[in-house]
């Protein structure tokens, strides 16, 4: 039976890098490595000037139905000024919300040929591998009152609002522990517990969590401590859970330590389904649409393709191909292949040069 892939190349550098997933996914097809059907919709500004919203209900449905869908990037300067709730931005979060993504993977791995490629000393970054766990459906992301009130004095009033209950962090927590038990198994809990009262609830459920989990060593840490260990000394970490604002902020500190942004890729999971066991997922690359270098044809596709890699892993089972592939970056790499982004002002390659060194890789 053949698994249906949905892909959302969305703007900018997404649309290039999603060329690269497809011709592995022609590829796959092609050596009967597996039998993926694939469609296509708009996500984002391209999805905003054709239907007016950033996601379009029909393209929503076809998200829904699924095996995995297949995501590039969205947003762009064309895009600024459009009303708040059709940015860009708002069809990945509707997105998340709609399909019930609450667990973002984001692993941040230093490919030893990049150590120099960071900014941080190589001894600090060389071989690192860790994990954040990120909760994607709540949050101040999510919570009402979401406003900004007149005052009418000259004066405005915003309100976000920090909201999380217990099953969505015991939930969460469950995911990293799990993971962390295929890992080194270290877990780290981040929040704010010294001010905010979601910290302490956060905090609470993080240690009842870690009574099921004998074996994995749990630490809590606070938050803005994570950030300072994060170029400190990341090494000291396995996996890192967190709640959805600071897991944004902390996940971008962790994907610089290994030399680019370019190179991080994502999985976004909700519960599996009672009947069937599947999960609803969205794969993405960490960085974004990169308006400043689209349709250049030099954009990095290994975080594109490093998603595929993980849509491979957690949505298909297919491990032995995802391992492969993530071996064949690493080999190109080895190999001395750089896009723009990584080169460090050395020689580089395009992004159809790379995606085709990479699936060579994959073949031989
Ligand atoms: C991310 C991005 C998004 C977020 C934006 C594009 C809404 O920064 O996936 O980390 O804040 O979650
Ligand atoms: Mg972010």
């Amino acid at each position: 039976m053949s698994q249906s892939l949905f892909l959302l190349p969305g703007d900018g550098i997404g649309v290039e890098v999603m060329g690269e997933v497809k011709k592995l996914v022609a590829w796959l097809n092609a050596q009967q490595k597996a039998d993926f059907s694939t469609d296509t919709g708009l996500v984002g500004g391209s999805a905003y000037d054709k239907h007016g919203v950033a996601i379009s209900d029909d393209d929503m449905k076809k998200a829904m139905a699924a095996d995995a869908v297949i995501f590039g990037a969205v947003g762009g300067p064309k895009w600024d000024k459009v009303p708040y709730e059709v940015r860009p931005e708002a069809g990945l979060l509707r997105l998340r919300k709609d399909l019930q993504l609450f667990a973002n993977l984001r692993p941040a791995i230093c490919y030893p040929a990049l150590a120099d490629a960071s900014s941080l000393k190589r001894e600090i970054v060389e071989g690192l591998d860790i994990l954040i766990v990120r909760e994607l459906t709540g949050g101040v992301y999510f919570g009402e009152p979401k406003t900004i009130t007149d005052l009418g004095n000259g004066q405005k009033r915003a309100i976000d609002t920090q909201v999380y209950e217990t099953y969505e962090i015991d939930r969460i927590v469950r995911v990293a522990f799990d993971l962390a038990r295929t890992r080194n198994k270290k877990v780290h809990s981040a929040d704010k517990k010294n001010v905010m009262k979601s910290g302490v609830l956060w905090d609470e459920v993080a240690h009842a969590v870690a009574k099921d989990y004998a074996d994995v060593k749990f630490e809590h840490i606070l938050a803005d401590n994570a950030a300072m260990q994060l170029v400190r000394n990341p090494k000291q970490f396995d996996v890192m859970v967190t709640d959805n604002l600071f897991g944004d902020v902390l996940s971008d500190a962790a994907a610089m330590l290994t030399g680019s942004l370019g190179m991080l890729p994502s999985a976004s999971l909700g519960a599996p389904d009672k009947a069937t066991g599947k999960r609803k997922a969205l794969y993405e690359p960490v960085h974004g649409s990169a308006p400043d270098i689209a349709g250049k044809g030099i954009a990095n596709p290994i975080a594109m393709l490093a998603s595929f890699a993980m849509a491979l892993r957690y949505s298909f089972g297919m491990i032995e191909l995802a391992n492969k592939l993530e071996a064949s970056i690493a080999a190109v790499l080895d190999e001395g292949l750089r896009t723009g982004d990584i080169a460090q002002g050395g020689k580089s390659i395009g992004t159809e040069e790379m995606g085709a060194a990479i699936l060579k890789k994959l073949a031989a």
